[in-house]
């Protein structure tokens, strides 16, 4: 029996998502790569139902983090102040980020178990002095599991906002309405494996400056070229089959609201039983996502040992980051987990835990 993962990515694949890598050797200057690239990037605007004509998907080889970075480096504009809005680790790294790039900052800081707090955007908005502004907000925090709400980007959000839904695309209800772009990767809510990475962006946004901070993630070249069939480096191929599968799977599944019920309902069982465990959950179930919950390690457990002790029952689950590392412990259930597979975890809850 293999092993379930129950850290946030990559994830258990399901058998044809793993099998579609053995597709036959392709080069990616080839017409058939050109046919899997365009396949995926339309299928990833399928998933919300995004028009064409408006938005574009550029995909990009690299984690996560790439099309984070590929997104604040190319959408702000060069007379532009990025706000960042900061409730865990990853918000904190959309700052490292612009820093790293030059680009003027104003992180709107919280807690790491803090809700976004609106009033304090709001005045942080006030105070950007420069012709342009970008909101940078993570959706899913995966830091400590909440799920921050996009309305506190406010109505003028629409050509502002931009998105890390890295844990959440896919999965939970993304409002296009009121964004400008987001970023995202293959290997988490999607069910493919770690190489692809993608932004989705309003097609308006590349027709302005184009700030040119890098050259590996310039996004309006890649989407220059991708648009005309081509690719500007060597993508990760066997990765692009495994997601133009995923994506085909979660289609023929119903797509993501069905996806999102189905997490929910593990989730649920997940927290049931470690609350009948005395375990206490870190946020109450509305705050989180329906992707992965955080939970404080009982008093005299170790992560070590909780770790090991599922680990020997075939479960693989997440520790707490930085500064909530010593107190929490988390567990996603995305990627292919079976019914059975959730009974047994229960057992080995409770055999690990009881
Ligand atoms: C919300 C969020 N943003 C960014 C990242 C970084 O992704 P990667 O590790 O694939 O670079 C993660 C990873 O878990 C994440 O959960």
């Amino acid at each position: 029996m293999s092993t379930i993962l129950l850290n946030p990515g990559p994830v258990t694949l399901s058998r044809r998502v793993r099998e579609a890598m053995l597709r036959p050797d392709l080069c990616h200057r080839e017409p058939e790569f050109s046919d899997l690239q365009s396949g995926i990037r339309r299928k990833l605007l399928a998933v919300y139902g995004l028009d064409p004509g408006e938005w574009a998907a550029v995909l990009l080889t690299g984690s996560g983090t790439s099309a984070v970075e590929a997104m604040l480096g190319s959408l702000v504009p060069a007379d532009g102040e990025l706000v960042v809005v900061e409730n865990g680790a990853y918000g904190e790294r959309m700052s490292q980020i612009a820093v790293a790039h030059r680009i003027a900052c104003t992180p709107v800081r919280h807690g790491w178990e803090d809700a976004v707090d609106p009033s304090r955007l709001r005045a942080a908005l006030a105070r950007v002095s420069l012709p342009a502004h970008r909101i940078a907000l993570v959706h899913h925090e995966t830091t400590s599991g909440r799920l921050n709400d996009l309305a506190v980007a406010g109505p003028g959000g629409r050509t502002s906002l931009l998105l890390d839904a890295v844990s959440s695309f896919g999965a939970e209800q993304i409002d296009f309405t009121g964004l400008a772009a987001c970023a995202s990767t293959a290997n988490k809510c999607l069910h493919g494996v770690p190489g692809v990475s993608f932004v989705l962006l309003r097609r308006s946004l590349l027709e302005g400056s184009d700030p040119r901070r890098g050259l590996y993630l310039d996004l309006a070249a890649h989407c220059r070229a991708q648009d005309a069939g081509d690719t500007l480096f060597t993508p990760a191929v066997q990765a692009c089959y495994a997601l133009d599968e995923a994506l085909t799977e979660l289609d023929g599944a119903g797509g993501w609201t069905v996806r999102r019920a189905r997490y929910r309902a593990l989730m649920e069982h997940v927290r049931g039983r470690l609350i009948e465990l005395a375990v206490e959950p870190l946020l109450p179930e509305g705050d989180c996502s329906c992707v992965l919950s955080a939970f404080r390690l009982p008093h005299g457990l170790s992560y070590e040992r909780l770790h090991d002790g599922l680990k020997r029952n075939g479960f693989v689950i997440y520790a707490g980051q930085g500064r909530l590392a010593a107190g929490i412990f988390r567990i996603a259930v995305m990627g292919e987990i079976t019914d059975p597979d959730m009974e047994r975890l229960l057992g080995a809850l409770s055999a690990v835990l009881g």
